[in-house]
């Protein structure tokens, strides 16, 4: 189905903070993937779904040496963990040298992610910019996100690095990926943010304003493994509702449309939804060579014998797990857990007795959409009322 890449121009926005949020939010099944040829941060900030660590050894890094012989959906999806939450995520690589080592295995990485059967892909893609190793894979995305915080030097970055990667990002069919972006800004700032966005669309007017995502510390934290209570009220996650509306409007609608009811948490007297066939494993004939007129050339031609040489090396500086790892989630096996979660797969949704001391919202009012219910639809509005909280 759909890879949506979100990406950074210069700095740390909250590229992954974003992407995390997404992937939780989205309202059909969705695979996280690290893709950040920095390093990956998803494995660092979250414990899996049995509380041990996610396996840095078991994602993109073990991937690498299958992409090269073509990957099928169902090998990709026996790579991926389920992380607390219920979130399934493909975990990211160790720095830029095994992802340099690998670049040309990018774009078979991209095809196989945005062929997933019964779910959509959100990758956290890190900075990217017109010559970068993993430009291959934006390239097979749908949609690239750019996030953007609303300071000079964010917007003057963003919108030239935007500028150059649209062209890099055309296909030789003419096609490129939506290319947007996401203001992360102070609710107390309107101003900013409106002029945030005027100024990159001035600028760039084929870009996407996919709208914009609450700074919100106290909620942020939910992403890097550490409670929050009732997340689902906070303005972060009610802003991400949002986005996630707008950008997953200007996805393509699969054939087999799952119903967005299905991530609603089932209520006490019904009984959880046995995993959908979507994400159950599936014969190698489902992956087949990309469609006509989709084939991207490889952004760094390397000779077998060398990427070879790179992934060995890779896989041998791979860290070992502090403790023995848990075996891999059957696939599907994550949905079954999902469902007897939330609405989203948000990562901190364990009770936490302890009021927070700032930042939780009033109750919504009677007439005010639950959290659990789908996104609303896009509104238009950039603007949060704390009041509504
Ligand atoms: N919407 C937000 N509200 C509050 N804090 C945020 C938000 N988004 C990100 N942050 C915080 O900003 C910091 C950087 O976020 P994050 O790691 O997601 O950025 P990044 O763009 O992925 O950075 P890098 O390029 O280093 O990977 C983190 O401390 C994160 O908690
Ligand atoms: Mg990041």
């Amino acid at each position: 189905m759909a890879l949506i890449s979100v990406m950074s121009a210069k700095g740390s926005p909250g590229a992954t903070t974003s992407a995390m949020l997404f992937a939780a939010l989205w309202p059909r099944e969705s695979v996280l993937v690290d893709a950040d040829p920095m390093g990956g941060d998803v494995a660092l900030r979250l414990p899996s779904d049995e509380g041990t660590p996610l396996r840095t050894d078991r994602g993109v890094l073990s991937l690498m040496p299958l992409a090269r012989r073509g990957l099928a959906a169902d090998v990709v999806l026996e790579h991926t963990q389920i992380a607390q939450g219920g979130q399934r995520v493909l975990t990211g690589l160790g720095g830029p040298e095994q992802a340099q080592a690998v670049g040309s295995l990018w774009d078979e990485i991209g095809r196989a992610l945005g062929e997933l059967p019964g779910a959509d892909v959100i990758a956290d893609v890190g900075q990217a910019y017109s010559r970068s190793t993993h430009l291959p894979l934006l390239k097979r995305s749908h949609t690239v996100i750019c996030v953007v915080r609303p300071q000079v030097t964010g917007i003057v970055h963003a919108r030239e690095r935007l500028g150059a990667l649209r062209q890099a990002l055309i296909g030789p069919d003419g096609q490129s990926p939506a290319v947007g972006f996401v203001v992360v800004h102070d609710v107390q700032d309107q101003r900013e943010t409106d002029s945030t966005a005027r100024a990159l669309l001035h600028a760039h007017d084929w870009l996407v304003d996919f709208g914009s995502l609450a700074e919100d510390p106290p909620a942020a934290r939910m992403f890097d493994g550490l409670p929050v209570r009732r997340p689902e009220r906070t303005m972060l996650v009610r802003s991400g509702r949002e986005v996630v509306a707008r950008v997953h409007s200007t996805v393509p609608s699969p054939h087999i449309y799952p119903a967005a009811t299905d991530h609603l948490p089932p209520s006490a007297d019904v009984p959880a939804k046995p995993a959908r066939k979507g994400l159950r494993r599936r014969g190698k004939a489902d992956s087949g060579p990309a469609p006509e007129g989709v084939t991207v050339p490889p952004f760094e031609s390397q000779s077998d014998a060398a990427v070879d040489a790179a992934i060995e090396a890779a896989m041998t500086a791979a860290p070992e797990p502090s403790q023995p790892p848990p075996p891999a989630p059957a696939v599907g096996q994550g949905e079954t857990r999902q469902s007897r979660r939330t609405a989203s797969r948000l990562p901190t949704v364990q009770a936490n007795p302890a009021p927070e001391p700032t930042h939780e919202p009033a109750p919504p009012p009677e007439s005010a959409t639950p959290a659990d219910q789908p996104p609303a639809p896009p509104s238009g509005s950039r603007r949060l009322r704390k009041s509504s909280s």
